[in-house]
């Protein structure tokens, strides 16, 4: 299964609002994005990752075979965590276990450690999100620690688990 990382086009929006308005995925990212997420919503998410600054925000829809699969972004963060980014992705449910987030955070951790000064990538899943956190150990990344009680999500009070990836020097 080899997969590829791209940035986005306008017209995969019809493709990433099909992947995306699917409650088992949005279960597991942050709050924000809407239910039902519709081409429109997808359109504006394609375009604020377009227009956005190029050295702080690093999207990519995630190919298989040439078709748009999942989504993968690298979000730097500020004040004196500037040279720390934070990860967040999904695949749509269609193509899941079949190793395409894997290669595609491994993608991403190295375009970003060969084109920035990132040196310190994280991702905080749910604690109950095993197939992130295996998919994070996997690509290479340590769990640091659990941050117990770290968020509510659908009115429940949830642990998530710290995950980096951190430059060779
Ligand atoms: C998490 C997610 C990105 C994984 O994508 P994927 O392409 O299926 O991941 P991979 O195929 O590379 O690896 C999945 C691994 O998780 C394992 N896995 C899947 N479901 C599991 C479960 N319920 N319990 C334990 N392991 C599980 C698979 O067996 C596989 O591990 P293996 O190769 O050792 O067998 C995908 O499930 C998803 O988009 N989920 C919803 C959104 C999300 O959770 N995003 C991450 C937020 S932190």
């Amino acid at each position: 299964m080899c997969c590829e990382i791209r940035q986005w086009r306008m017209e995969d929006a019809k493709k990433l609002s099909l992947l995306l308005n699917n409650k088992k995925i949005l279960d597991n990212l942050r709050d924000g994005l809407p239910y039902p997420y519709t081409e429109d919503d997808a359109k504006e998410y394609i375009h604020s990752m377009l227009s956005s600054d190029l050295n702080k925000v690093f999207a990519f829809a995630i190919t298989f075979n040439d078709e748009v699969v999942g989504s993968i972004g690298v979000f730097r963060c500020e004040n004196i965590h500037s040279n720390t980014a934070e990860l967040g992705y999904y695949v749509g449910e269609k193509h899941w276990n079949c190793g395409i987030a894997t290669q595609a955070i491994k993608k991403a951790c190295q375009y970003i450690f060969d084109n920035t000064d990132i040196i310190r990538i994280f991702a905080e899943p749910f604690a109950s999100n095993l197939a992130s956190c295996r998919v994070l150990e996997k690509a290479g990344f340590h769990l640091e620690g659990v941050l117990h009680k770290n968020a509510i999500k659908n009115n429940q009070v949830l642990d998530m688990k710290m995950y980096a990836f951190i430059k060779e020097e």
